[in-house]
């Protein structure tokens, strides 16, 4: 078989380990861990789910080595525990039974002990251990690390890096970047200390060259230890990639993969985790030029997911591994398709950050476009029925919500007829072709679309759904998909010429002038903002409320902002529009005022409203029929997937 990606589908060897592929799954927090410090099953299973997705190696996130000075991560591995040795060494098996080698993150969070605590009034409890004495920028106060810390601080390393060669692990992973103690040592904006710790590069670098010792000790010489560095920390008085590089000269002795991340969790997180604003892989460049002065072979990692770009990375000699994190959320068997020649079947990480937001709102885990993700417990294989059991299945509307019922009621063997209305799949997702950030949630219809396809779904378009063609169908099931219309208030002048709703920018793009006013400050007019000032327009955003974008998550939303800032974007908030006219939208004020905030064009961004009359409508169409979505209520891409997958195995 001739493999299209010869170079991510080829084995690595690191000291003595074999890994099948270039393709490795990034650390991604569990979820469930107990309060005793042991890895639940939920985020076993988690881990799991990439093992089988093909990855070469399956990184289990931030096991805290110490947790007396840390607070950050709840993982840990302790013998004195009851379990805890069992509990990962369930994690390990349940990678390696697979094929794919399980790794372990050790971490240390030093003065940002606490970052990951839902009840962030409980970080300030916790010990706040740095290199020097300080008070953050929260103004939780900080306390350097004494000498005798420090030494026991190593010897947890190598005392835990012990225990998970005994759990199973087959490679370890120190972190070393991100902001966390190691980084905070390496960095001369953390690290100010007079002493053997602090000053020069190669003082800076002791503590984490004592940590990496001890864990070599621990191991023995064949066993493949990582280092995660950040090749620069890409914020002033940190340092940048010619440090990163001298860094990197000194850590390489000590370890078999040197991991070249980017920038800092707390100031940079749109770097380190690639936003959609960014270019996918905007950080290779960074392994690229410290490879050039290693003989450590090197990974890369950030907004990764495109197989040619990360083929290309590898075979242009940039990097000799790829890492994903998100990626992988989206679709787990990204790698397998890869390596199998499948990569039109792979599903695209659309970097909206429900990953970490969800974490941060609930301490679960979702992605939008996979339903599985944080539940894999709960089954990441849809059974087939019985043949007797096989039912006629109507998906009424053909958005995300839709298509993935459809796709899911197929895999079961029912018998699916998709009813599209419009001549188009993909409901509110055809807007988004407008937005170059956000092109891979416009791809996802027709990923969607294919793998329908590929499980015999009959899609009809131009069909509307009604009692009548539901009944005519002899439908067991129903699933109403129907989806959401764009509110437009009866504001005077919004029904005029120059007035464009937003779900229909992308059809009528050319119709809107230089100066463009935007009503309405939720996340479809902020992102509408945006693009229309990438392409240069002079734009006004108007929002009756007193923030922008409250229904956009935690982490999506401050980034967002940024590029409103950044662009200029002029924001009036608190601004209630009056009437529309060829000048612009004339307000109220929050003082009471009246002002003209002028553009040639509108954009009516004022939200959305389910489609209740066709929901009625059907309501009787089928024994069983289940409303899911925007239908049922205005929500997320993520609710309606969610809900599309259960209502089909519901059926
Ligand atoms: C949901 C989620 C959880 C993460 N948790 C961790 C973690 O526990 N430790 C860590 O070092 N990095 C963590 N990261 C960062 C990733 O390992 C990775 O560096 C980052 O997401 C960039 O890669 P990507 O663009 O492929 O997602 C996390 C990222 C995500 C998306």
């Amino acid at each position: 078989m001739q493999r299209q990606y010869p170079h991510l589908s080829e084995p690595i060897t690191l000291g003595r380990t074999t890994f099948r592929n270039r393709m490795f799954s990034a650390p991604m927090g569990g979820t469930d861990i107990a309060n005793d410090g042991c890895i639940g099953p939920k985020s076993t299973a988690f881990y799991e789910l990439r093992a089988k997705g093909g990855a070469g190696a399956v990184t289990v996130s931030e096991l805290m080595v110490h947790p007396s000075t840390d607070g950050s991560h709840a993982y840990h591995l302790d013998e004195s525990i009851l379990n805890s040795l069992a509990c990962a060494t369930y994690t390990a098996d349940a990678i390696r039974r697979h094929g794919a080698m399980p790794s372990l993150e050790l971490s240390h969070s030093g003065q940002f002990a606490g970052t990951y605590m839902t009840d962030k009034s409980k970080q300030h409890g916790l010990a706040q251990w740095g290199p020097c004495d300080g008070v953050r920028a929260d103004g939780v106060p900080v306390r350097a690390l004494t000498h005798e810390m420090i030494d026991e601080i190593v010897d947890s390393y190598g005392h835990v890096a012990g225990l998970a060669k005994r759990a199973g692990f087959e490679m370890l992973m120190v972190h070393g970047g991100h902001g966390w103690l190691i980084n905070q040592f390496l960095s001369p904006l953390f690290n100010h200390r007079d002493d053997e710790y602090g000053g020069s590069l190669e003082n800076r670098c002791r503590f984490a060259i004592r940590v990496l010792k001890a864990i070599r000790e621990a191991v023995g010489p064949f066993f493949p230890i990582e280092f995660r560095l950040s090749g620069s920390e890409f914020v002033a008085d940190g340092y940048g990639l010619g440090e990163g590089i001298r860094i990197a000269q000194q850590i390489e002795p000590y370890i078999d993969l040197l991991h070249v991340s980017a920038g800092t969790y707390q100031k940079t997180f749109g770097i380190t985790h690639p936003s959609m604003f960014e270019d996918h892989g905007r950080n290779v460049f960074l392994a690229a030029e410290i490879k050039k002065h290693v003989k450590v072979p090197v990974a890369t990692i950030g907004g990764l997911n495109d197989p040619d770009q990360m083929e290309e990375i590898i075979a242009s000699g940039k990097a000799d591994v790829v890492y994903m994190g998100r990626a992988l959320l989206a679709d787990p068997y990204l790698p397998r398709k890869v390596t199998e020649n499948r990569t039109n079947e792979i599903v695209r990480c659309l970097r909206c950050f429900t990953c970490m937001a969800e974490r941060a709102a609930t301490s679960t885990r979702r992605c939008t476009v996979n339903p599985i993700i944080g539940r894999e417990m709960e089954g990441d294989e849809v059974i087939p029925v019985a043949p007797e059991r096989r039912k006629k299945v109507v998906v009424a509307g053909g958005g995300p919500g839709g298509l993935y019922a459809a796709w899911t009621a197929a895999r079961r063997g029912h018998s699916v007829v998709l009813m599209e209305k419009e001549d188009e799949l993909g409901g509110v997702l055809k807007s988004e072709q407008a937005l170059p950030f956000k092109h891979e949630m416009y791809e996802l219809t027709g990923t969607y679309e294919l793998f329908c396809r590929q499980a015999g779904v009959d899609i009809r378009l131009g069909c509307e759904a009604t009692k009548e063609s539901v009944e005519a169908e002899g439908a067991d099931a129903l699933i109403v998909a129907v989806g959401s219309t764009p509110l437009v208030p009866p504001i005077p002048g919004l029904d005029g010429p120059n007035v464009v709703v937003v779900n229909d920018y992308y059809l009528k793009k050319d119709q809107v002038g230089d100066r463009v006013v935007v009503m309405g400050g939720g996340l479809a007019g902020c992102e509408c903002a945006v693009h229309l000032a990438q392409e240069g327009k002079q734009v006004a955003l108007v929002e009756m409320r007193d923030s922008l974008s409250p229904d956009a998550n935690v982490r999506h939303r401050p980034l967002l902002l940024a590029q409103i800032d950044r662009l200029g974007i002029d924001v009036r908030l608190e601004h209630r529009a009056l009437s529309v006219s060829e000048e612009g939208v004339t307000c109220t004020t929050s003082q009471g005022g009246e002002v003209l905030v002028k553009g040639e064009s509108i954009i009516c961004a004022l939200g959305q409203r389910s489609n209740t009359e066709a929901v009625a409508e059907l309501a009787d169409a089928a024994p069983f029929v289940r409303v899911i979505g925007d239908a049922a209520r205005v929500a997320t891409i993520t609710q309606a997937v969610y809900q599309g997958y259960h209502a089909a195995l519901d059926i």
